[in-house]
């Protein structure tokens, strides 16, 4: 075809357009969902416990994402301050991810066991009270009874995309959440972040 009549004509540029730019990114990101280094588990990676797992949704449902990232870019500025590079497979039972790229706060891809609990549960509570200069909220209310009745039903519909949850770790979830506070499960999701890779700092 004359290449005159694609450049004449804008709606027949536009879908062209579209074609060739939805060809090219498909290509790119098929492949990805049957690589093995994206969809198999790093060494030491297992899926949330019932408390880490019920931490994590408070996390999203907090907004903590809105200004902490989890995925350290595999740049030397990053590295050194972070740790280890975030790997695909770390994050293979994480529906959603939470990599992200807002930071008002630092990345906490791997933070782990950085901090004792006793710092996240005061730090938490009032950032100002151990990082006197932080603008991060307080989450005062965090400090109140876990209410998750369909922890089953959540460890179930995680199932069904692929995380590997066992009849009996499901059927024996209520009693693990038992007596736990929101601030317990949250404080249990971070501790368990970025822990499989070895930390280098
Ligand atoms: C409005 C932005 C904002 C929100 C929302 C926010 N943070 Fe932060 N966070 C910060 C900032 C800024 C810092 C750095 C100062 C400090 O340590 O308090 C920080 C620091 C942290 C640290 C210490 C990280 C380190 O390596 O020193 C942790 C852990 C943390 N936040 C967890 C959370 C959790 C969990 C939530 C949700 C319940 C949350 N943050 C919500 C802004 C935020």
């Amino acid at each position: 075809m004359n290449h005159d009549v694609i450049e004449k004509s804008v709606p027949l540029l536009i879908v062209l357009t579209l074609l060739v730019v939805s060809v090219g990114g498909l290509v790119e990101i098929v492949p990805l969902f049957f690589q093995k280094s994206t969809t198999t588990p790093v060494e030491g990676v297992k899926p949330y416990d019932p408390v880490r797992l019920v931490g994590r949704d408070i996390y999203i449902r907090e907004g903590c994402y809105n200004c902490h990232s989890q995925m350290i870019r595999p740049f030397r500025a990053e590295t050194e301050r972070y740790g280890h590079y975030s790997v695909a497979g770390e994050s293979v039972y994480d529906h959603p991810f939470q990599w992200g790229s807002k930071r008002t706060g630092p990345d906490l891809a791997r933070v782990g066991g950085r901090y004792s609990d006793v710092w996240h549960r005061a730090h938490l509570l009032n950032p100002r009270d151990v990082v006197p200069e932080s603008n991060m909220p307080a989450f005062a209310w965090l400090d109140r009874p876990v209410k998750a009745d369909d922890i089953q039903a959540r460890m179930k519909a995680l199932r069904v995309v692929g995380v590997p949850y066992t009849d009996a770790e499901i059927a024996a979830s209520p009693e693990q959440i038992k007596g736990k506070t929101e601030l317990d499960a949250l404080i249990a999701y971070l501790q368990g972040l970025g822990t499989a890779i070895k930390n280098n700092n």
